[in-house]
């Protein structure tokens, strides 16, 4: 009898009939390696919203693990269950990490299953309310006037906020402009931001925008190609380009993840339940209120998502070589 029964279990998981229960009674969780408030745990709940009304049954919950710039979070994931119950929303620092980290517990393209590309969020430079800039070029001109004498938040090394403050003071040409303050993630450094504690930061627009309208923070600059010109708070700054920082474009892409070996069935459902959210126009609407690029292109697709990863980790790891002397 007993055979029969684990005959009868083994074809039930083979055939498929186990991805068609997904996801069952059990939660989904998307693992998000920063604090809750930031813009990470901000697209990873908005994105559960959206998906609990295009999966099933599918009741998508967030759990925050931060720490190591995303690093702990990852390896997690990795090493999770993989039935399609534990998922990770991660952003650039998938691909950057592997450039900053002597070891990271995983490996990138081949730990993990792609499921499918998220949004695209560009980012700003700020500041501290009492900091006495207003413009780009009084901000930068107070930087190099002040070098070792302030400092920059970031939500750890591999984090969007570190990669973006490393390349932007590598274009400064002055190692001891700023010292460097890791965070749990930019939700606590904007907090510190706001209080005056630290001084300057980068960090995506899902995390400024409504300070900046407040009045919380300064902002100077963002890091896109060209001026946010359509967002009716952010147009109002140069992009860093404009400023004369040549060929300084930089965007904050997040992905969806889920373990290596996770059945075809369930990644399928998955990734099916991901296209109709980033079609979802509640989603979009949140997204775009705060400068985000909802991805509608081939990079919603697993296969084309995780070319991609592969692509940005040679571009970014070349990037950071170069501003390299001033990663700390
Ligand atoms: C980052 O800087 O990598 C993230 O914006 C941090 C966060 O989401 O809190």
């Amino acid at each position: 009898m007993k055979q029969w029964i684990a005959l009868t279990a083994l074809a039930v998981f083979t055939t498929g009939a186990y991805a068609q229960a997904f996801p069952g009674s059990k939660p989904v969780t998307f693992v998000v390696p920063f604090a809750a408030g930031g813009p990470t745990d901000r697209v990873a709940r908005d994105l559960a919203e959206a998906m609990r009304k295009f999966v099933p049954g599918g009741n998508f919950v967030v759990e925050n693990t931060a720490g190591a710039g995303g690093t702990i979070a990852a390896t997690k994931v990795a090493k999770a269950n993989p039935d399609g119950h534990t998922l990770l929303v991660w952003h650039i620092g998938m691909a950057a990490t592997p450039a900053l980290y002597r070891k990271i517990q995983y490996k990138p393209l081949e730990d993990f299953e792609y499921l499918g590309m998220i949004n695209e969020v560009p980012m700003t430079l700020v500041g501290k309310p009492q900091l006495p800039a207003n413009t780009y070029r009084d901000f930068e001109n107070y930087i190099r006037a002040n070098a070792g004498k302030l400092n920059i938040a970031h939500a750890g090394l591999g984090s969007a906020s570190h990669i973006c403050g490393l390349l932007w003071q590598s274009t400064l040409q002055s190692k001891d402009a700023m010292t460097t303050i890791p965070f749990g993630g930019t939700a606590p450094a904007m907090t510190a931001l706001m209080g005056g504690q630290v001084d300057v930061m980068c960090d995506q627009t899902t995390n400024t925008t409504a300070q900046i309208e407040a009045g919380r923070i300064k902002a100077f600059a963002v890091t896109t190609a060209k001026p946010l010109s359509g967002h009716p708070v952010l147009r109002h700054y140069p992009s860093l380009q404009e400023m004369g920082l040549k060929g300084f474009d930089l965007t904050i892409w997040h992905g969806l993840y889920a373990p290596k070996g996770t059945p075809a069935a369930v990644l399928q459902t998955l990734n099916e339940g991901l296209k109709k959210a980033l079609k979802d126009p509640e989603f979009i609407k949140k997204q775009e209120g705060l400068g985000a690029v909802v991805v509608t292109d081939k990079r919603v697709e697993p296969a084309e998502h995780k070319k991609f990863v592969a692509a940005e980790m040679t571009k970014i790891k070349a990037a950071v070589d170069a501003a390299g002397k001033y990663a700390d």
